[in-house]
């Protein structure tokens, strides 16, 4: 990247920045990310998160430090699940606490001045449960999640601390049981109603058949999914959405930057899983204020709309409809009512989002909102949207039709042309 698109994607990233500070992430890392040679990097931008105020539980995984720690014994496994004897319990252990400290260490490494800072946390925070027999099998040591002590996890999070999870929890007999790491990360983020669910993989995001990446997941595209541990991760995503989370991610850990990408760009890197689509076009909120200013301000820049002040789009800001996407604004219209007739002002799609209806999707809600109001015709002053306007029906009349209150605010140096919309 050059310094100009530097400073153009640090820039973009401001609303981002917003949005995130105080959430609370929940970041799955397995073992096999702490052996890859991009694992420095991602430990930089945890902590760069960190620092920008997002609130950080990491659950990691240490399957290839088990596999090195068991040497030519085997962990046998039914389907995903491992089945945990008593004789395996202290190397499979041991492999976590190699994999543990690592993370640990990396993230108490001193030399970045941030990181000197960090405060990294672990404890009994998970009480576990033997999953039993199942099936003819007993899957002895290995549990599963019965409860997550999320009061004291929260605890430390206020305190700026980074909570860090090992794939084990203690039953209250005081057994030790070996959990599903990703299970975990998903049963610690429902507790915790995390904004995030952010899972690791080898992989550029979820694949669907064709070797795509699903940049958007919902449930009806779990079919989609042919590779079984993918598909695992899309259920797990899934079912934190349905408990609360409001988004999962799986991204690349071997790619640098992908985290940051996935969080700070509207089209991220990887596979986002929601729930239901994200987009939602709704009437804007006195929250949406600094949303429309940042959609709009380069087209008025470009003479494309009137100049809005924040003030006056502050105290009009009932009259705006918004798309919202991902927690930003995306697109916005206006409906002013002046007599019978209704002033469609100020619409406009991000440069990014457009072409993909979200125009007309405005149109037709501020149409409908329009009658709904009892207004009898909607119109537009435009100077260079003519067409777009006239292809939906509009029409163009003399600027004497416009409605007398609008007409004392008409600005002629503008030109613009009047069209009209009967309803
Ligand atoms: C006009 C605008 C709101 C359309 O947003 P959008 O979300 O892309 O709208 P849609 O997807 O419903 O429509 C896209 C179609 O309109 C066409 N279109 C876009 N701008 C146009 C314009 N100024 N004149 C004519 N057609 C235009 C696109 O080429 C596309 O056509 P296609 O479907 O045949 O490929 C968007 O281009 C914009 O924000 N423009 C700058 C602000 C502006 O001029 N607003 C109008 C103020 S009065």
């Amino acid at each position: 990247m050059n310094d100009k698109n530097n400073l153009k994607w640090f820039r973009a990233s401001t609303p981002y920045i917003n949005i995130h500070r105080d959430k609370k992430f929940v970041f799955f890392i397995g073992g096999d990310v702490v052996l890859d040679q991009n694992f420095e990097n991602i430990l930089n931008d945890i902590t760069l998160l960190s620092s920008l105020g997002i609130r950080l539980v990491i659950i990691h995984g240490a399957e290839p430090q088990i596999i090195t720690s068991l040497g030519d014994k085997e962990w046998p496994h039914s389907g995903l699940l491992h089945i945990t004897s008593q004789e395996l319990l202290p190397s499979i252990l041991s492999g976590i606490a190699e994999a543990k400290l690592k993370l640990e260490a990396g993230l108490s490494k001193g030399h970045a001045a941030m990181r000197s800072e960090l405060l990294v946390t672990s404890g009994n925070f998970v009480r576990a449960k033997p999953i039993g027999i199942k099936n003819g099998i007993d899957y002895q040591h290995t549990g599963a999640t019965r409860y997550v002590n999320s009061a004291a996890i929260e605890n430390l999070l206020n305190n700026k601390a980074i909570v860090l999870l090992s794939p084990f929890g203690h039953s209250p007999s005081g057994e030790t049981f070996i959990l599903d790491a990703h299970e975990l990360a998903k049963n610690v983020a429902s507790t915790l109603k995390a904004e995030k669910l952010i899972f690791f993989t080898a992989d550029d995001g979820i694949q669907d058949r064709n070797k795509n990446i699903i940049n958007e997941l919902t449930e009806s595209q779990l079919p989609l999914i042919p590779d079984r541990n993918q598909k695992k991760l899309a259920d797990l995503a899934l079912s934190a959405c349905k408990n609360g989370v409001s988004r999962g991610h799986v991204i690349n850990f071997k790619r640098d930057g992908a985290l940051l990408e996935e969080l700070f760009t509207l089209d991220g890197s990887g596979t986002q899983i929601v729930q239901k689509s994200y987009e939602q076009l709704r009437e804007a909120s006195p929250n949406d204020v600094a949303g429309i200013l940042e959609l709009i301000s380069p087209l008025e820049k470009e003479g494309l709309l009137v100049k809005r002040p924040r003030e006056l789009i502050e105290t009009e800001v009932k009259h705006f409809r918004v798309i919202e996407r991902d927690g930003m604004v995306v697109a916005c219209a206006a409906l002013y009512p002046f007599g019978s007739k209704g002033e469609l002002a100020c619409l406009a799609t991000h440069a990014q989002y457009r072409n993909d209806n979200r125009g007309e999707l405005l149109l037709k809600r501020i149409e409908s909102d329009a009658k709904m109001q009892g207004l009898s015709a909607i119109f537009v002053l435009t100077t260079q949207a003519e067409h777009w306007f006239s292809e939906r029906g509009f029409v163009e009349a003399a600027i004497e039709v416009l409605p007398e209150s609008r007409k004392a605010l008409y600005n002629y140096q503008r030109n613009s042309k009047y069209l009209e919309k009967k309803l």
